[in-house]
Formats: structure tokens, C-alpha cells, sequence
């Protein structure tokens, strides 16, 4: 048995999540995780809201509400989505939570033991109205490099470049629109990374299992070199600068910079399970204390792998302590909304409440993961949408489970039919299965999504064609035992699609299940032998029909949506 222990990025705090974000990070994790827990691994998967930086302070005041009630009500309303969506979270934390402000300034107490801190002198843009400053997203201006004018200070949405704030023309506050500001002195921490370069460089190297584009973005940035950067901000929401309970000195209005303390909170979520649940959090992350034979996996989008190939790695290396660093990182593309943007402002997209408010989980969970956008960007369309929802979900897998267990309660009652053996067909399915099945295990352990769903969409159709040769409505007429090999063999097919299929869509494995009253968990141990699998029904184990399992998304609901989620 193996210990995997899986993180999915964080989810910003500000705003419910939609599709794109949910295929970039939490499904596949989710999908691993499930995977690996039905094969019989010692899995944790953790995940939490990162819920520091401006954008939270931002979103707050938006809401009219303080930071924390803020983060405190849109915690529960992602932590309730993630739930509804089937994310089977070991452990939903929140970087905010106690844990991660003792680990945070841990670990800047040993970089800094360690000489890889050090206090410099910073300009930032200081607002006299507002009378405080402005760092990040609170000073927005026109972009140094593109002339765009609504840059915000930290980065050119426009453009793309990262951007000092100082260099903004024409700043204004983002909080009372005031121009009347001007660049002041204040202090701030720095991490050397400068002096980690080598050593970074040589980690990255030693990944010899990371995947093409972790690998070739870690490289650029280690190519353009590493430079110090600091962790702290003038900021009232995040974690103090403090060591020991007390306030540094001169840093008494700052706080940590949101990007140093988010990818901590994975130890700190890890810490807050263990608290609720008393286990402990070491032996997943201290190699000195049993983490050493853990594989540690984590899964982000692109825009995520500098931070977790190396600047979070910085942190990690930097305290020269035991701790458990990542071993398989998956990175995917984004999915785009009809090629642009998702965007709430904008109305353009389909977020996680609302995609379940016209379709359960399922249906999206699929979608998503056959078409993730693994070897480049993809694009969400409500047509794709219905046209695959229809064709591998209700015309494939549903239309299966839906005739067998039909025509089984019309010929031979609600049992499983006892008489005749298995023969050639039979032979021939059982041979192409362990072929497909063997494929299937081997693309979700490497994380290769797309290639593992098309492989499972072409093992419910080789059940499908199963049915098509064996044809039980026309042998029954002359060889009833001969039907009801086939009907059997069928049926235990339904188990097997359910076990294979509930990674991705575990809502309607266990109701395929449920057909014949079997325990989830016992039912879905990972079939590796599609000829044990297909001889747990040896006759008379009883069923009950079925609902549909899919409905087909019909023309005027694609209409009705592409007007609803902006569409064009
Ligand atoms: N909130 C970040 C984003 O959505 C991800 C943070 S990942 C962590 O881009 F490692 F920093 F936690
Ligand atoms: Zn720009």
C-alpha cells in the first residue's frame, strides 16, 4: 500500500469558482485521488481557500462586509460547492486558520537563522488621502509596457507583464480613486533566492518524472534567474510579521505576502485535518518522521507551476529541515469560455453553483475530463457540452445499463439469469478489456486524462458492441441458455463500468450499484481482471430497474443556455 498524499492549488477566497478553474486544478486532483483510494492506497488529499492578498480586502469592501465575515461566508459557499461537485477532499482548509500563521512565521524565523532574509528599504506607492499605502491590486494605472489604462499594480491584464507599482503612470487608489499619491520609503523582508539559484536549478533537475510543461516552465524562470523578492506587504489582513508571538519591529502594520504564506497553508491544511480528525500531520510531511516514503503529488494550472517549481521550493529548501517536497506536479492549460475569457464582471461562463442548478455533477465532471485541456488551452462550448453529455453518457454508458437491465426484467425477471457458460464472445470481450483496462490504469496513473477517459469511453463501448454480437433478444428464441450467458455476462459488465468509471463520475457508479444493492466501497476495489470481474454474478443475485442515468440535452436548453452564460 502505498501513501500519496495530493494537494490541488488553492482557490482564491474571492468568488465561486468556475469550470475553467475546477478543470485546472480540484477535478483531476479529485479524479486521482479517487483512483489511487480505490486501488487500495493510503491517499490524503488536501486542498483550503487562500484567502490573503488584495484581492480578498477588495472583494470584502465590494460586499460591504469586514474581511473576515467576508472569508468566513464565501469559505462555506466554496466548501459547500466543492462538496456538491463530488470533490472528495481529505481536508478543506483555510490559510487563514491558525495553523498556517505558526508554520508562516516559522518558516520565515529559520530562512531568516539561515541568512536568506534580509530587511530592505522599498518604494511603494503611498495614498495621502487615503493614508495608507498601495500595494498590488489597491493602485492601478497605465500599464509601463502596453499603455493600457486599466493596469492593476501588480500585473497587466492586458499584456500579461508583471509590473512594479512605482512604475505605473498616472496611479490612482483603487479604494477611493484619489490620485493624490506619491512614492515612499517603507521596509519590507526579501528572500534571497538569488543565492538559491544553483541549488533550485538542481532540484528541478533531479524531476526527472515532472511533464514536459512543469519542466519547461520551471527552466524559464530559472533561465531568467532568480531574484530576491519580498514577502511582506503594508497590508492590516494576513499573517503578522512575528516571531514568537511578537511583533517585529517597524513591521507592526504588515503582514506576509499572500504568495509566501498560500503554498505553506498545504502543511497547515494538513495540520488542520489531523487536529479534527487526531492524526497526525507529520508522518505526510516530515521526512524525518515517516514522510519519507510518501509521494507527494500536486496539481495546478500553468499560471501556478514558477511558484510551486520554484519559489515555494525556496522556501522548502531555504529552512534546510526535513521537509516532504512535491514529486509529481500535473499542470493543465486553461479552458477558455467560447476562446475568451470566463468573467463574473462580464457574465460570460458557467460557475460551479450554477453549472449544478442545471445539471448534476456528472454530467460537467465528465465533460471536463475527457476534454481536459492537458496538450494546450481548450475551449468550453455548450454545444460540445451537449454533444458529448449525449453521445458517451446517455447514448453509450446509459443506453447499456438501461436495455440490459430491461430486457433482463422482461425475459428473465429481476434476478440474474443462471443458466449457460461463457464461450467465444465472451472470450473475445474478456481479452480486449484486460488490454483497455490495463491502458486505462496506466494513462490516470501518469495523469494523462484525456487519454485515459477516451479509453474508458472505448471500454463501455466495447461492452455496447458486446451486446450487439451476442444479441440475447435473437438467440433467446432458439437457444435460451445462450441468452442467458450473455445477459449475465451484461449485467456484471454494469459492475465493472461502475468501478472503472467511479474516478470520474462517482454519483452514478454507486447508482449503478445500487441496481444490485452492492456496498460502494467494497464494489469499486480497482478491477484489474476483467475475467474475475465479469464472474461475481454467477446467477440469481437480485436487481431492481434503474431510472435513466442520463437525460439528453435537448437543442432549446443549449439555446436557453448560450443566452443565459453570454455565449458567442
Ligand atoms: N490562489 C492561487 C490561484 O488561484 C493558487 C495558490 S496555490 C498555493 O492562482 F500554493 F499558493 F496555495
Ligand atoms: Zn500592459
Amino acid at each position: 500500500m502505498a501513501r500519496i498524499l495530493i494537494t490541488s492549488a488553492l482557490p482564491y477566497i474571492n468568488g465561486i469558482k468556475h469550470l475553467g478553474n475546477l478543470v485546472g486544478s480540484m477535478l483531476p486532483a479529485d479524479v486521482y485521488a479517487r483512483f489511487q483510494r480505490q486501488r487500495g492506497n493510503d491517499v490524503l488529499y488536501i486542498c483550503a481557500t487562500d484567502e490573503h492578498g488584495t484581492p480578498a480586502e477588495l472583494a470584502a469592501r465590494d460586499a460591504r462586509q469586514t474581511v473576515q465575515q467576508y472569508c468566513a461566508e464565501q469559505y462555506e459557499i466554496q466548501a459547500g460547492a466543492g462538496e456538491a461537485f463530488g470533490l472528495s477532499f481529505d481536508h478543506f482548509g483555510r490559510s487563514s486558520n491558525p495553523p498556517n500563521h505558526r508554520l508562516t512565521q516559522h518558516f520565515a524565523a529559520v530562512l531568516e537563522d539561515r541568512g536568506l532574509i534580509e530587511e530592505r528599504v522599498d518604494k511603494q506607492i503611498y495614498s495621502i488621502d487615503d493614508q495608507r499605502f498601495l500595494p498590488d491590486r489597491y493602485v492601478e494605472g497605465i500599464c509601463p509596457h502596453c499603455e493600457y489604462e486599466k493596469a492593476r499594480g501588480d500585473q497587466c491584464d492586458n499584456c500579461g507583464r508583471l509590473i512594479d507599482p512605482i512604475e505605473l503612470k498616472e496611479p490612482y487608489s483603487k479604494i477611493s480613486g484619489s490620485r493624490n499619491v506619491e512614492v515612499r520609503e517603507t521596509r519590507h523582508l526579501y528572500l534571497l533566492q538569488a543565492q538559491m539559484q544553483d541549488r533550485i536549478a538542481r532540484w528541478v533537475e533531479s524531476k526527472t518524472e515532472w511533464p514536459q510543461l512543469t519542466k519547461s516552465i520551471a527552466k524559464k524562470w530559472l533561465k531568467e534567474g532568480l531574484r530576491d523578492r519580498s514577502i511582506t506587504r503594508d497590508l492590516v489582513w494576513g499573517i503578522p510579521v512575528a516571531k514568537d508571538g511578537a511583533k517585529r519591529p517597524g513591521f507592526e502594520n504588515k503582514v506576509f505576502y499572500v504568495w509566501f504564506d498560500a503554498p505553506i497553508e498545504y502543511i497547515g491544511a494538513t495540520e488542520e485535518w489531523a487536529l479534527a480528525n487526531n492524526e497526525n500531520w507529520e508522518r505526510w510531511w516530515r521526512t524525518d518522521k515517516g514522510a519519507a516514503d510518501v509521494k507527494y503529488v500536486q496539481v495546478m494550472g500553468k499560471d501556478n507551476v514558477a511558484f510551486h517549481t520554484v519559489s515555494f521550493p525556496a522556501t522548502i529548501l531555504g529552512s534546510e529541515e526535513p521537509w516532504k517536497t512535491v514529486d509529481a506536479l500535473k499542470s493543465l492549460n486553461w479552458l477558455t469560455w467560447y476562446g475568451g475569457k470566463f468573467s463574473t464582471s462580464e457574465n460570460r461562463g458557467i460557475f460551479m453553483d450554477q453549472a449544478l442548478e442545471i445539471l448534476p455533477p456528472d454530467y460537467w465532471r465528465w465533460h471536463l475530463m475527457a476534454n481536459a485541456p492537458e496538450s494546450d488551452d481548450a475551449s468550453f462550448t455548450l454545444e460540445h457540452f451537449a454533444s458529448v453529455v449525449n453521445k458517451d453518457l446517455a447514448d453509450v454508458l446509459g443506453n447499456f445499463v438501461n436495455r440490459i437491465t430491461r430486457f433482463c426484467n422482461a425475459r428473465f425477471g429481476d434476478a440474474v439469469p443462471e443458466a449457460g457458460d461463457y464461450g467465444e464472445a465472451e472470450q473475445n470481450l474478456i481479452t480486449e478489456l484486460d488490454k483497455r483496462m490495463a491502458d486505462y490504469a496506466g494513462y490516470l496513473e501518469e495523469m494523462e486524462f484525456r487519454k485515459a477517459f477516451a479509453e474508458l469511453r472505448a471500454i463501455w463501448v466495447a461492452g455496447n458492441e458486446y451486446l450487439q454480437i451476442a444479441a440475447p433478444w435473437t438467440s433467446i428464441k432458439t437457444d435460451e441458455a445462450r441468452a442467458a450467458a450473455s445477459v449475465r455476462c451484461a449485467l456484471n459488465l454494469i459492475v465493472l463500468f461502475a468501478a472503472l468509471s467511479r474516478p470520474v463520475i462517482p454519483f452514478t457508479a454507486d447508482k449503478m450499484f445500487a441496481i444490485f444493492g452492492l456496498d460502494p466501497v467494497e464494489a469499486s476495489r480497482w478491477p484489474t481482471r476483467a475475467a474475475s470481474a465479469l464472474s461475481r454474478f454467477k446467477g440469481g443475485e437480485a436487481f431492481t430497474l434503474p431510472k435513466v442515468l442520463f437525460a439528453k440535452i435537448e437543442d432549446e436548453q443549449v439555446d436557453e443556455w448560450r443566452k443565459r452564460f453570454g455565449a458567442e
